[in-house]
């Protein structure tokens, strides 16, 4: 039982993300290709600077980090949560219409939603409106960088200060803006100089502070914040938040830019590369002046400058753009894997909703028929800029032929999406047959296991038997498919890797799903043959058993399958595992093999399992296992202090199915409902 309770809180305290975001660490220096959801006036510049507002009245803007992060962890000691801690820094500028000064501003926001569709501009900063100000419902928190006078209620301090916001407008504390300087005083940061200015703002779990400073990008970090102000955000925030930025202009306006981002969960944020960020645009005009005095005159010639200038740097990109895409096209016509996107449109009637077959994974699957040799086939719908890299990656793999290995056939790329044409497999996942069968039908114990052997010699093939190393990654049963004579066929190998190419490579994204997940490839994110051993076998012993790597359906001892599975062996009864539904028609010896070779398998150290070579070599019985009682010895390596049980709790059933149903491929019955990652 304590084992239980541990090693399922060892998964968890790698996996508390899953369905949010796993990597919650990220840095943009410029923002070019960041994963940010937008809103309303909020643009990125060609020069990658996040622009929240322009210069007209009363607009809004809204920029926030994609995928929402999980604030809130259970306090194993008491019924209340724990917000997460957190630590953040931005560079930003606020360019006014006139060196007079502007108006509004921005405030770093964490909310529930992403969306405000009542939001009101002017003094309420695009995040709420008259009706919902102060209200305890909003689950808001913001930082404000606020240059507007003490409007009308609010009674902020000065025109040009910082405040900390919960669920209102006013600020429960804020102070003008300034920073500690070389010499020790006071000095006055005006935020909307138009210069470059920094912020930090780290939150403190455990102490339950929030503490925001301020100084010039030119400037190191003060030693002493601007605020400090106490308040435990678990009594506002939701478990699943989004971070970024909201800003507004009103009767008063400005240009508010974001010029580079870095936060962290649970950890003090990267240092932003300050050489690397874009610069502040240039100061825009007024356009609607209309006395034309000599200083109006040099801002209209030097505006029409400077739109000449960006009008020629605008062609100069858009030529290159269009040559380069010829370029595209030339290495394109040689790769022997490309399909033509009319034919795939064809194919699966328009990427029609009916013709969807799967959705998980990296993207959604359609069946499909092509259209010039009626052959059937499944396309996957990746969105995911089809680099040139990612397109050798592709190639490559499309040259792995293997009976047991799902076929990808080729590959086109349209838009930002990648479609990926792979063999189509009739009969559906492993894991459908298992969990979800058509009419009740039992998988037999001679189809089990003839299907495990067939995914080893996939597996093999990956490991070892081709040019180069690969490594699958996200090895599961819903990955399994069965075709027509129920040989298994392993799909969806690589992809991880794939994936990771059109990523930031700074961040790593840990890939794989709860349960099959190797310690270490959750503790570093780097996969490698022996992490798809420990994946293998966790689906030895799924098979064997007819339930999944994690279900909490099962009562505290059996959560964890490897950990019930070891239990009976020691306790000499490893029998009890076997799946009720295949009653006693099995032959013990294999049964035995597969439930202790599964075990072997799910050693905690790589080091110890065995390679793809060697599994195969006991299943096909060339070898027999060399067991010596070792089964769950090496759990008692897992460090105590790596366990922290206030992660048990965050296990929920939605999560574990939905990563477990994210397969890639379907059969003609297999229909996955949820969205994908
Ligand atoms: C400013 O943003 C608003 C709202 O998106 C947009 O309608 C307007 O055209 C923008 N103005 C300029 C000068 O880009
Ligand atoms: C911009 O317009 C405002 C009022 O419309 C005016 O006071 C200000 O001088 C103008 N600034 C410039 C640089 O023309
Ligand atoms: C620090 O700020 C004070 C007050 O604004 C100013 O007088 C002093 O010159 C500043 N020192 C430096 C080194 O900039
Ligand atoms: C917040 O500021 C206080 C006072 O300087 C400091 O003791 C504390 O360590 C800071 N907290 C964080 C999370 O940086
Ligand atoms: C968890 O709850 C205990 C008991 O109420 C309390 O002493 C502790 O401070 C809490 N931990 C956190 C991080 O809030």
């Amino acid at each position: 039982m304590s084992i239980a309770i541990s090693t399922l809180a060892f998964f968890l305290f790698f996996n508390t993300h899953l369905g949010h975001s796993l990597t919650n660490d990220f840095v943009y220096n410029g923002f070019l290709g960041a994963s940010l959801s937008r809103d309303e006036a909020s643009i990125i510049t060609s020069n990658g600077a996040l622009q929240l507002t322009n210069q007209s009245q009363n607009i809004i803007g809204h920029a926030f980090y994609s995928t929402p992060l999980r604030m809130l962890n259970k306090n194993s000691s008491s019924a209340a949560n724990i917000a997460s801690s957190f630590s953040t820094s931005f560079v930003f500028a606020i360019v006014p219409p006139s060196p007079d000064g502007g108006g509004h501003g921005f405030a770093f926001t964490l909310s529930p939603s992403k969306q405000f569709p009542m939001a009101e501009h002017s003094q309420y900063l695009g995040l709420l409106d008259q009706s919902n100000d102060g209200k305890s419902s909003n689950h808001i928190f913001a930082v404000e960088f606020d240059i507007s006078n003490g409007y009308e209620k609010f009674a902020d301090v000065d025109a040009n200060h910082v405040g900390i916001n919960i669920n209102g407008i006013s600020s429960k504390a804020s102070k003008p803006a300034t920073y500690v300087n070389g010499t020790g005083e006071n000095e006055e940061v005006k935020l909307d100089s138009g210069r470059s200015i920094q912020a930090w703002i780290e939150y403190d779990g455990v102490k339950k502070v929030v503490n925001v400073s301020i100084a010039p990008s030119s400037t190191p970090k003060p030693s002493q914040p601007l605020l400090v102000y106490s308040f435990d955000l678990s009594l506002v925030l939701e478990e699943s938040m989004y971070v970024g930025f909201s800003a507004s202009t009103g009767k008063l306006t400005s240009s508010q830019y974001i010029l580079g981002w870095s936060f962290n969960m649970n950890g003090v944020s990267r240092s932003l590369d300050l050489s690397q960020l874009p610069s502040v645009p240039p100061h825009e005009g007024n356009g609607s002046s209309s006395k034309l005095n000599s200083t109006t005159i040099i801002a209209i010639v030097s505006s029409v400058l400077v739109l000449f200038f960006l009008a020629l740097v605008a062609s100069v990109a858009l030529y290159r753009r269009a040559t380069r895409s010829e370029d595209l096209e030339d290495w394109e016509l040689h790769c022997s894997h490309r399909f033509r996107f009319k034919d795939l449109y064809v194919a699966t009637k328009g990427f029609k909703q009916s013709e969807v077959i799967g959705v998980g994974g990296f993207g959604v699957v359609y069946k499909g028929v092509l259209p010039s040799t009626g052959e059937e086939v499944a396309v996957k719908k990746i969105s995911q800029e089809g680099t040139r890299e990612f397109v050798a990656e592709v190639e490559s793999l499309g040259r792995l032929r293997h009976k047991h290995l799902i076929y990808l056939q080729g590959w086109c790329k349209r838009k930002g999406n990648l479609l990926l044409v792979y063999d189509y497999i009739p009969n559906g996942s492993l894991d459908n047959l298992l969990f979800n069968p058509i009419n009740n039908f039992v998988l037999s114990w001679e189809q089990r296991f003839k299907v495990l052997k067939d995914i080893a010699s996939g597996l093999l093939y990956l490991h070892e038997e081709w040019e180069q190393v690969v490594v699958h990654r996200d090895v599961k049963a819903s990955n399994v498919l069965l075709d027509a004579d129920m040989n298994g066929r392993l799909g969806d190998f690589g992809l991880a890797r794939l994936y990771n190419h059109g990523n930031n490579p700074s961040t790593t994204i840990v890939v794989g799903t709860l349960g099959y997940m190797a310690p270490e490839l959750a503790r570093t994110g780097k996969a490698s043959p022996s992490s798809d051993v420990f994946a293998y076998g966790a689906l030895l012993l799924e098979v064997a058993c007819g339930r999944r790597p994690l279900d909490p359906n099962y009562g505290s001892g059996q959560i964890i399958l490897l950990d019930w599975v070891s239990e009976c062996d020691r306790e000499g009864r490893i029998l009890d595992a076997v799946d009720p539904k295949i009653e006693s028609s099995y032959v013990r010896e294999e049964m035995e093999l597969v439930l202790r070779l599964g075990l072997v398998c799910s050693r905690l150290v790589p080091e110890v399992r065995p390679s793809m070579r060697q599994v195969t070599r006991y299943l096909n019985g060339d070898e027999s296992l060399p067991f010596d009682g070792l089964a769950g010895s090496d759990y008692h390596r897992l460090r105590v202090d790596e366990m922290n049980s206030i992660f048990l709790d965050i296990i929920s059933r939605d999560e574990i199915n939905k990563s477990y149903h994210s397969s890639s491929f379907g059969g003609a019955s297999y229909r996955s409902l949820e969205a994908g990652r």
